[in-house]
């Protein structure tokens, strides 16, 4: 069927599907990792916002996972260009809970170079949580500046810039349901 794209998106890069099948698959995974455990979900704000209410749920739909899973969120902000983060990544929110003696998965949306997420597992890893690990759903493995370990990956994202699912470009396009490519000339040289 034919879909109407909005005004700047080129075309769709993963559907809505796709992505809820992805989340249901790191989901499986988690809920085997951590079964019989209480479990603290970090959400990375603004973009991981719909991955880590999504993640949530299906974890709730696999038997024998976590006992309890809570949820908490934090929001960076990094400086760099319009569509990649450099080396200075900033806490602009903290969690509303202390994390210490607590099992804690850090969800975010996309990791490419790395830096947001090597803030992140610093940081939160100096509060003493009984262990610490991360889910992202989208991997985007090209342009890698530090190496910061993934433990759940959802998809391997193409060499694009996307938006959609949470992902912006200048805060647009968060609310659309799948990941798309936005259109090159939108985007600065
Ligand atoms: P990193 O610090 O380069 O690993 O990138 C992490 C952050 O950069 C993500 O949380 C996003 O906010 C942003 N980002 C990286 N790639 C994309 C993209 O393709 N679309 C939208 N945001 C992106
Ligand atoms: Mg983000």
């Amino acid at each position: 069927m034919q879909q109407t794209l909005p005004p700047g998106i080129e075309r769709v890069l993963v559907t809505a599907e796709e992505i809820a099948d992805a989340n249901r698959r790191m989901a499986e995974a988690i809920a085997r990792d951590y079964a019989g455990r209480s479990l603290v979900l970090i959400g990375v704000l603004k973009g991981a916002l719909f991955v880590t209410a999504d993640l949530a749920r299906a974890l709730a739909e696999v038997p024998g996972g976590p006992t309890d899973v809570q949820l908490d969120f934090i929001a960076v902000s990094s400086y760099g260009n319009a569509h990649r983060s450099s080396g200075e990544v900033r806490l602009t929110q903290d969690t509303t809970h202390a994390i210490e003696g607590r099992h804690v998965l850090i969800v975010e949306d996309i990791v490419d170079n790395g830096h947001t997420l090597h803030y992140l597992r610093a940081m939160l890893g100096n509060r003493q949580p009984a262990s610490l690990r991360v889910a992202v759903l989208l991997d985007k493995p090209y342009h890698r500046a530090v190496d910061v370990p993934i433990d759940y990956v959802g998809l391997t994202c193409p060499d694009e810039f996307v938006v959609g699912y949470g992902l912006d470009y200048q805060e647009r396009y968060r609310t659309l349901p799948y990941l798309a490519k936005l259109r090159p000339e939108v985007l600065p040289a």
